[in-house]
């Protein structure tokens, strides 16, 4: 009795070593996946601060991401940032970079 107990125990083990070792292989496999994303080929239009924009805006998403949206008023914009910084997490920045982006986002997206 012992005996057979023991022996189904070692076929537990083994097979619990088996599946080990497979999900091993299957992880060491999915470590080696390389993606290549797209380039990103878009661009803010030239205007004031636009390296600034650049740096701040281009972090999370593309370019076109900001200027295929309607334009908008200076409070429009200006809540826009704050969205970003209050609801989409993005680092803090000051006041007054703030304002010259929302300067940048004006002159170059604003309403006309
Ligand atoms: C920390 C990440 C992050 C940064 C930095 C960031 N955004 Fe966003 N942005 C987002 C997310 C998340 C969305 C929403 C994406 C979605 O709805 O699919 C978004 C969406 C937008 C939209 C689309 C309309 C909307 O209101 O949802 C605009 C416009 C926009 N961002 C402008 C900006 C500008 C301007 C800056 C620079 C001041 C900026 N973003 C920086 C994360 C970020």
């Amino acid at each position: 009795m012992t005996t057979l107990f023991r022996s189904k125990c070692t076929r537990w083990l083994a097979a619990g070593v088996l599946s080990v070792a497979t999900l091993s292989a299957q992880l060491a496999w999915a470590g080696s996946v390389t993606i290549v994303l797209p380039s990103d080929k878009s661009r803010f239009a030239n205007g004031p601060n636009l390296t600034l924009v650049q740096e701040t805006c281009r972090e999370c998403h593309s370019a076109d991401y900001v200027t295929s949206q309607p334009r908008q008023s200076r409070t429009g914009w200006q809540n826009v940032v704050t969205k970003m910084l209050v609801k989409y997490g993005m680092d803090p920045i000051s006041t007054t970079d703030q304002a010259l982006i929302v300067d940048y986002l004006v002159s170059v997206y604003g309403v006309p």
